[in-house]
């Protein structure tokens, strides 16, 4: 019966006061807000400038990931690096997360397959999240397929419909009050493993690009 109750919730193990995204990565090294902390390896906090005026959110760390202990190191992270570099976006200038921050997967034999996050594994994870922006007080947030987009727009939202349109957020948010931080531009795209799974890699890939291009232009 335990499994069907809501997970408590991060917020117990977000620092009152953190003074640095070090700070928080230390935290959320502990993080039992949900059970999926029980069967990864280890928490994969954001990486990347921490002055950094493009915010990056993904799903959920994969398997390399959860590995290593860093978001985006593994072949959908190689992706989005060339992506970037090709929408002329300054990669020292970004911090890349995630909406959850352990890999959820199923065991089947000796593999790991993932799985996605559930909306319970989302809220109880967005404290973190709550508290990366906080501190880094970006320009513009970029999400990444749907979990991100239902993790900071809610569950209404449709990457297909929303994608590669700058919105003001949180105001775009089903639940601003969830996000207690400055107003902000949002853009969402493709996630890059939708373009690791595509028939046509090459157009899915462009238009991954084309989006992040509109990033781009949205920052000075
Ligand atoms: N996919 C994600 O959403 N995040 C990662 O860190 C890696 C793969
Ligand atoms: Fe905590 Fe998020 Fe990990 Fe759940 S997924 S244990 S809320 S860090």
């Amino acid at each position: 019966m335990a499994k069907t109750e809501a997970p408590v919730g991060a917020q117990e193990w977000v620092p009152p006061e953190p003074r640095s995204l070090d700070d928080l990565k230390e935290a959320a090294a502990d993080c039992e807000g949900c059970e999926l902390f029980a069967d990864a390896t280890q928490t994969v906090f954001g990486r990347g400038a921490p002055h950094a005026k493009v915010v990056f959110v993904g799903e959920q760390p994969g398997d390399v990931e959860d590995q290593k202990g860093l978001p985006f190191v593994g072949p959908a992270g190689r992706l989005l690096r060339e992506a970037v570099d090709d929408a002329s976006l300054d990669p020292a200038d970004l911090w890349i997360t995630n909406a959850v921050k352990h890999f959820r997967f199923e065991l089947r034999g000796k593999r790991r397959i993932h799985q996605n996050p559930g909306p319970a594994h989302i809220t109880a994870c967005r404290p973190w999240l709550v508290a990366e922006f906080s501190l880094l007080q970006p320009e513009l947030v970029v999400i990444l397929g749907a979990t991100a987009g239902r993790a900071l727009l809610g569950p209404s939202f449709r990457v297909t419909q929303q994608r590669g349109k700058l919105m003001p957020w949180p105001a775009s948010a089903q639940h601003p009050e969830d996000f207690p931080v400055a107003e902000i531009q949002a853009l969402a795209t493709i996630h890059p493993s939708a373009v690791l799974r595509a028939d046509d890699r090459e157009t899915a890939y462009r238009g991954l690009v084309d989006d992040l291009k509109i990033a781009a232009s949205a920052v000075k």
